[in-house]
């Protein structure tokens, strides 16, 4: 399974890309917001810190103007993957780039049929937001498991399942279950993936005998 980070922070960005666990990055309007930044600029410093997909999404609703911000976000670097929104003219979008050889990122996807149709409208990544339905009172894993199963079941769809608004650690370990290619998280949830009780003790407990050896490796 793929991690992306879900941030338009550069610090956390870095952070993360040291660990060497960082496969990606995924950014949206309201994470460029928060940042403060202007987008060409961010997406620029984040391309050149991790050579992974970088998701910048398009902030116009209408083909051709999607078409005119994708141009636009598609030189910034290579790595660059355009977001579009799972609309008719996102979708249109979505193939006309695909065919481009761009790779696109189909966002706000809350249905297996949203899924199907941006496979077949050549999409690299589908992004499923499962927090948002756990949200509302709905199963966004169950959405998951649809997902995957309905590419599955055609060898010739080339779209990554990408799990998006994800809220915890659970969520990543079940899409790992279900195959999701790729999780984005949060970065305070990837940092929670490496947390446990017994692991701080077990480490504690080590440090101390060793201690009582007075011996150092190095
Ligand atoms: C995905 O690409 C989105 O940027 C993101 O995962 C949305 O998450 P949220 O529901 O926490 O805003």
């Amino acid at each position: 399974m793929k991690f992306f980070v879900d941030t338009a922070e550069i610090a956390d960005i870095k952070a993360l890309a040291e660990t060497g666990l960082l496969d990606g990055v995924t950014t949206n309007p309201s994470l460029i917001a928060k940042s403060g930044r202007k987008i060409l600029d961010v997406i620029a410093e984040i391309c050149a810190i991790v050579p992974g997909p970088v998701s910048a999404e398009v902030a116009a609703t209408e083909y051709d103007a999607i078409m005119r911000e994708a141009a636009v976000l598609r030189e910034i670097a290579h790595n660059v993957t355009i977001k579009v929104p799972l609309t008719p003219d996102g979708l249109r979008a979505c193939r006309t780039l695909a065919n481009e050889g761009v790779m696109v990122n189909v966002t706000l996807c809350f249905s297996a049929a949203q899924a199907l149709l941006a496979a077949k409208a050549g999409a690299a990544f589908i992004s499923p937001f499962v927090g948002r339905l756990d949200d509302i009172g709905q199963d966004g894993m169950e959405l998951i498991s649809d997902i995957v199963t309905i590419y599955n079941n055609y060898p010739n769809f080339r779209t990554e399942v990408l799990v998006a608004s994800i809220r915890h650690p659970i969520h990543v370990v079940q899409a790992a279950k279900l195959g999701a290619h790729v999780a984005t998280l949060p970065p305070n949830v990837l940092r929670m993936l490496y947390n446990h009780p017994l692991t701080d003790k077990g480490l504690a407990a080590f440090l101390a005998d060793w201690s009582k050896t007075g011996q150092t490796i190095a």
